[in-house]
Formats: C-alpha cells, structure tokens, sequence
C-alpha cells in the first residue's frame, strides 16, 4: 500500500464512522479498523514488508490513522455503552440522576441510640399513648390536683378525664400495672405535650426518654448513677464523661435529683456551652416514691427502684449542636442534610 493509497483509506474509514447511525455500526467499524483483527493491525503488522527506507513515514502516517479513527469512535459514544447497544438518540455520556439516599432524623437517632445503649443493660423499649388518663399522668405519680403542672396553662385537657400526657413518667404506672410483679426494667421514649410558647428552646409538642428499674433486691441511688454514667459516656461518646447529682423536687421520686453530664464539649473544663460549669443539665430523677407504688398496689417494703427521664430534643441539640429546637421540626432539607 503506498502513502497515498494510505490516505484515501483514512478518509474514507473517517467518512464511514461520520455516518454511522446507530451503536450497532459504530461497534462493527471499531472491529472493522481497530479490532484486533482489524484493517489498521494489520497495516502494523504488514510493516516489514515495506520498504526499510519508506518505513518511519508509512509508520507515521498509520499511527496518525488510527488515532484519528479511535477518537472518530469515542465522538459517537462512549465504548461500554454504545456496545450496549444504547440507541442513538440516548447520549450515555451524560451523567445519572442522583438518588438522594434518606437518613434517620436526630430525634430518632437519639431514640435508637438509648434503646441500643440500654438495651445493652438489659432494659427493653415499652410504649404507651400519647392521650392519657389523669390517673397514669397525674394521680398514680403523686402529683395532687392542686399542683401547678395540671392547670389548664400548662396541659391541653382533652376532657375530665383525658389529656395530653406532659411527661412519659405514665408510662411507669403502665408497665408496673401490666407486669403485675417486678423486676421491671424499660425505657419508654415517645411524644409528650405542655403548653408551652414555641421559641428557640421550647416547643408544646417534644419527647422524652423514661427509665424505671424496679426490684424485689434493694435497689439504691449509686445503681441509677452508675447507669446514668454509661449512658452519658456512650451517649455523647466522651470515654471520660461523669455525671451529677443535685437535689431537686418531682412528686413521684424520693429523693429526687437533677442530673447533669460532664460537658462533651469542653471535657468539664469550662466553656460557652456549659456557661463556664464544666456540666450541662440533662435528666430529672430519683428514686421511686413508695406512694407510687402504693398506686399500682405494691408493697414499698418489698420493692425498690430508681426512675429518670430526659428531654430527646435536648439530647439532639447538645450532641449536635443545634442552637434552636424548631429546626427539628421544620424539615429544611438544608439543615438535615448537614447532620446526615
Ligand atoms: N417526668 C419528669 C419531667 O418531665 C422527669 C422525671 C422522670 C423525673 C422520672 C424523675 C423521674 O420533668
């Protein structure tokens, strides 16, 4: 073959690919010219044949072909899929459409989290529903009529006997009143409701995690606190975390006791987060209050136990640093992105 006839070969492969109109015909003239047994392989191979002085210019000009047939080819699609027989009018070198993956909210992060976390403690999740009885949110838990929480300013009052549960501690009265006899041991997280002004830290509409151990063998403070102190730890993954007793009031514990953690932030040094304390508050508690157990028709000289509850929400926003409770309920798609 002389350069000439070389030439003439090139613009016509050229001419052949340009009008290719499907994927099927780009794939045969990629095997007609640069297959492995294709017409340029062989002009390679054919190369000792010519004549040693015409070889560096043939040479040239063979390479040169190929190359330009090759990128002939990638123009009319890429390789895998136009030998996949994509039609022509489907461009496969565009990129896909994005499914955007979903991911839990940090509410039922938290939720999950305790329940595995205590799960581990051998407690296990019990439920109870969101319209109560003044009895289970009120009466069994030691909470007098005449106490502020159960004025029409602070509960939506359904009726004379129901209401929308302020806490999740009902569900203690619940689980005792089911299990008939201890070892009771559960964590109950759900929705609880107070009238409440919704502003950065207040919503009328939040949840909260209930604990309650009770036992037939003596169960005293130092187990509460040494299960709340796994819990900060793993909770807010600080190996280092401690927690914090401090006297308090509720009607249904005995002593009571608010509980802070050590500041994941500052490690209990001091910061902004925790106004300088080295703690950030986090749970109410205390032991169980024998008049509550006097309610479910145990006797309090036999048993003993220790019950907590925590703010979800609170929880949600130390740990991910979200400085106003209505961004979780907002769903913004920006906002829950970044904690996905
Ligand atoms: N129910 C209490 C509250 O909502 C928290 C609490 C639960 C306190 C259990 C003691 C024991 O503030």
């Amino acid at each position: 073959m002389t350069l000439e006839e070389l030439e003439q070969g090139k613009a016509a492969s050229l001419a052949e690919i340009a009008a290719a109109a499907d994927a099927a015909t780009v794939e045969k003239l990629r095997v007609k010219y640069v297959g492995r047994n294709g017409s340029i392989p062989a002009l390679i191979k054919g190369m000792k044949d010519v004549p040693k002085e015409d070889r560096p210019a043939f040479g040239k000009a063979v390479q040169a072909w190929r190359a330009e047939v090759e990128a002939a080819l990638a123009a009319k699609g890429t390789g895998a899929d136009a030998q996949a027989g994509a039609p022509a009018d489907v461009d496969a070198t565009l990129p896909g459409r994005w499914a955007a993956p979903g991911t839990a909210h940090p509410l039922s992060r938290v939720i999950a989290d305790a329940a595995r976390i205590f799960g581990k403690l051998g407690f296990t999740v019990a439920d109870g529903p969101d319209i109560e009885s003044p009895f289970n949110n009120f009466t069994a838990l030691n909470t007098p009529p005449h106490h502020p929480s159960q004025d029409r300013s602070d509960t939506f009052w359904l009726a004379a006997d129901a209401l929308l549960r302020t806490q999740t501690s009902p569900v203690q009265i619940r689980t005792m009143l089911a299990a008939k006899k201890p070892p009771v041991r559960v964590i109950c997280p759900g929705r609880t409701y107070r009238r409440d002004t919704t502003d950065a830290t207040h919503s009328a509409n939040f949840h909260q995690i209930e604990g309650l151990y009770v036992d037939t063998k003596p169960v005293s403070l130092a187990d509460l606190k040494s299960v709340l102190a796994y819990f900060a730890k793993e909770m807010m993954g600080n190996d280092g975390a401690g927690v914090r007793f401090r006297p308090h009031f509720f009607p249904f514990t005995e002593p009571s006791v608010e509980v802070d953690f050590t500041c994941h932030v500052c490690k209990g040094k001091g910061c902004n987060v925790c106004k300088q304390s080295g703690w950030i508050e986090i749970a109410g508690a205390g032991m169980v209050d024998p008049r509550v157990f006097g309610h479910v028709g145990w006797n309090p000289a036999e048993v003993s136990g220790y019950a907590f509850g925590f703010g979800v929400e609170r929880i949600a926003m130390i740990k991910y640093g979200i400085p106003d409770i209505r961004w979780l309920y907002e769903n913004d798609l920006r906002f829950l992105r970044q904690l996905a």
